[in-house]
């Protein structure tokens, strides 16, 4: 008999609510998916700005929480759209952006994520809604598992519920002073290296990885990645012990947003059946991009977060040479001041081979995902991403660094076997990655109709969200087990 499970997810951001990055296209489509195949799921997020000004239509609920944290008693009121809840406390989420102004985090982060994490747990007991499975994301939200454990588990309602941690990013760990733990009640006995004490400061994402039944990452290079010192971001040690309970999950895509044959940003729909339109979205992007005519060269398009992830010094280090070959580059992105520092001088060197857009602009993101003849992506690291899984079905063929989800999902172009969907270098370097670009230029010029096939190829992918829940409906399975709850009867087997 298949049982239906009952989900609570946290997450710090959800699309098409709010969103920094890839967590929440996961936290938006992950959920239709499991509904989808027949479970009830609740995702709990902020109130943000953003969320107020979305358009969508999300109403004020009757609910009203009321929690201590510390020594002070914080409230919020609880909106909501379907399956989606929002917390509403104006004076922690009600702010221009959802983690920090400028290049600094918000200084009471500390706060606004354990209040998160609490009131959906509140939220939670006030609906009397019995959890089998508490979801949470990232670091932001990994208190959530402890204190499932410290306040709730002893409660009836909560007493079959397990806790999975996915890791999104490990980078990113929310490090606070250790005083930070009376502000979010945390006694003191917890400041330990074995619990949540990270070189001297409190860490929120161990809280995750030591107190949550379950772990998983979302590809799964990246989860053996992260076992070891180069990726582990110092926390390999306590991933490896946890190794048995970790589990590499592929995100998966949402393709209601993401299709060239319905997308509605794109100057001329097209599809695998019919690839004509893509030449009008190539036209359309280089108009954008006020990039001139300079012969039938390929478009590389990029759109990313500007961060030291994203392997934007190999694009540094190899200017020279790029910008040498017969090819135009456009990129679309956001974050740190130095490498928008550094792109804006490329672009102003070479405006007739280099495109630039500084900002967030989710629609011409899909212009480029449909105008761009190849997708660069040279991540130093990348958990999973998912920009070359809408390439593939975009016919953009991307050029990737082997590691996390881009080795997991491309496999290199080898024309003996004709075996292939993309191209892809190992090595950290300039130099591994112009000699893949070199290649697939090859390709594009010389051999138009093995171009072509590649482009079926990837198009004919399939990485829907379908495949990826139902690896996570069977890994809520394994994290009932962990904690030992016996589904049947929804108690801790003794
Ligand atoms: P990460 O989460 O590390 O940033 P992912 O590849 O998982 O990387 O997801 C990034 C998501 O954010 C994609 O949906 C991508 O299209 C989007 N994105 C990133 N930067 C921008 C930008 N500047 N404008 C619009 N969308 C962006
Ligand atoms: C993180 C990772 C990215 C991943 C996304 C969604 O932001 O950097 O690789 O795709 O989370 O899981």
């Amino acid at each position: 008999m298949k049982i239906a499970l009952n989900i609570a997810m946290i997450s710090s951001e959800a699309a098409p609510y709010s969103k920094t990055g890839g967590m929440a296209d996961v936290c938006g489509a992950l959920p239709k998916a499991l509904i989808k195949a027949g479970h009830n799921v609740m995702v709990f997020s902020p109130f943000y700005k953003e969320v107020m000004h979305s358009g969508r239509d999300i109403k004020e609920t009757a609910m009203q929480i009321k929690v201590k944290l510390g020594k002070k008693e914080y409230s919020a009121k609880i909106w909501k759209e379907g399956n989606f809840y929002f917390i509403q406390n104006n004076d922690f989420y009600l702010r221009e952006e959802l983690y920090g102004s400028g290049l600094n985090d918000y200084p009471d982060n500390h706060l606004r994520f354990a209040f998160l994490s609490i009131a959906s747990l509140e939220a939670i007991e006030q609906m009397r809604e019995k959890i089998d499975i508490l979801h949470c994301h990232d670091w932001q939200t990994a208190l959530a598992p402890l204190y499932l454990k410290m306040h709730y588990k002893n409660k009836d309602l909560f007493s079959g519920t397990a806790s999975v941690f996915t890791i999104h990013n490990l980078a990113y760990q929310g490090l606070f002073p250790e005083e930070a733990m009376e502000d979010i009640g945390l006694p003191k006995s917890l400041f330990n290296y074995k619990e949540l004490e990270f070189h001297n400061q409190l860490s929120f994402i161990k809280s995750g990885l030591i107190f949550s039944d379950l772990l998983s990452t979302v590809s799964r290079k990246y989860s053996k990645e992260i076992q070891g010192a180069d990726f582990g971001c110092g926390l390999e040690g306590v991933l490896k012990e946890r190794s048995k309970q970790l589990f590499g999950i592929i995100n998966g895509i949402d393709y209601k947003e993401w299709d060239p044959a319905s997308d509605i940003h794109i100057k001329k729909n097209y599809s695998v059946s019919n690839l004509a339109g893509k030449t009008a979205c190539k036209k359309e992007l280089k108009k954008i991009f006020k990039l001139p005519y300079i012969g039938d060269v390929p478009l590389i398009g990029m759109v990313s977060r500007l961060d030291a992830q994203k392997g934007f010094e190999l694009i540094e280090k190899a200017e020279k040479n790029l910008l040498g070959l017969p090819l135009q580059l456009v990129f679309l992105g956001k974050g740190s001041k130095s490498i928008q520092a550094f792109l804006k001088k490329m672009a102003k060197k070479h405006p007739e081979k280099v495109g630039l857009k500084i900002g967030y602009d989710n629609a011409l993101a899909h212009k480029i995902e449909a105008g761009a003849d190849i997708f660069l992506m040279p991540s130093h690291y990348e958990p999973c991403g998912l920009n070359h899984l809408y390439s593939l079905k975009y016919g953009t063929i991307p050029i990737v660094r082997a590691t996390g989800g881009l080795d997991d999902t491309i496999v290199a172009y080898s024309p003996a076997g004709k075996k292939g969907n993309g191209f892809k270098f190992r090595a950290y370097t300039a130099d591994a990655m112009l000699k893949s670009i070199k290649k697939a230029l090859h390709i594009f010029s010389s051999e138009p109709k093995e171009w072509e096939r590649l482009q079926i190829t990837a198009m004919r992918e399939e990485h829907s969200w379908e495949k990826s829940a139902a690896n996570y409906i069977e890994i809520y399975g394994k994290a009932l087990l962990a904690a030992n709850i016996n589904k049947e009867s929804g108690k801790n087997k003794q």
